[in-house]
């Protein structure tokens, strides 16, 4: 009997957690937001963000409405930037942006200033197979952001989740108040 139980233990396990766990689907947009340094235009980021959800600057602004105003963004802002939640390597959720790479880039750089902390060098490094010998110009660099399915337990009604990387400063109540939120 303990024996059977144990079994069926086993193979309830493998069946829910193993195999779907990995890229339980909700959504298959998600948001990232992005902050906008200085020197980037809304056109920048529609490049560096480019996919099948954002293929010009209107898709960027049917999502910040009141963030963006005749095409401009606001530096020190974060705006939100729709993106397909897709499955990688049947393994977690995320989005492989294609970046061109620029003279001099570095994986830090990318992570860091191209792609404001949504992705990182350790992510860049495992999709990537440039090596110690730097990145060339015009290269495609794979960048993989993240997305949430989410949290059954947290009401749909919430609806997009957005892939929010944390800046020195940031505390969870500053982020709330900013997105008129509840901590
Ligand atoms: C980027 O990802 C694609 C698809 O997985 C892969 O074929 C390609 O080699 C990767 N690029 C680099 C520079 O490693
Ligand atoms: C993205 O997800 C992968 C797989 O779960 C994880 O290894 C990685 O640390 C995550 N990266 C970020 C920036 O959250």
């Amino acid at each position: 009997m303990f024996l059977l139980l144990m079994l069926l233990f086993l193979l309830l396990e493998y069946v829910c957690c193993n195999v779907e766990a990995k890229c339980l689907k909700g959504y298959n947009v998600a948001l990232a937001s992005y902050y906008v340094s200085t020197g980037l235009s809304l056109d920048d980021i529609t490049h560096l963000m480019k996919s099948s959800d954002v293929s010009n600057s209107d898709d960027i602004i049917s999502y910040n409405k009141d963030k963006i105003f005749n095409n401009n963004v606001f530096y020190f802002d974060k705006i939100n930037v729709p993106f397909p939640c897709d499955c990688i390597s049947d393994e977690f959720l995320g989005h492989v942006f294609v970046y061109s790479a620029a003279e001099g880039d570095t994986y830090d750089l990318i992570a860091k200033v191209e792609y404001v902390d949504l992705t990182t060098v350790e992510l860049l490094r495992r999709f990537n197979s440039y090596g110690q010998n730097g990145i060339p110009k015009n290269a495609k660099v794979n960048v993989t952001v993240n997305c949430s399915c989410g949290n059954s337990q947290v009401s749909q009604d919430y609806g997009f989740f957005i892939t929010y990387p944390l800046r020195p400063s940031n505390n969870l109540h500053d982020i709330a108040s900013e997105d008129h939120l509840d901590a």
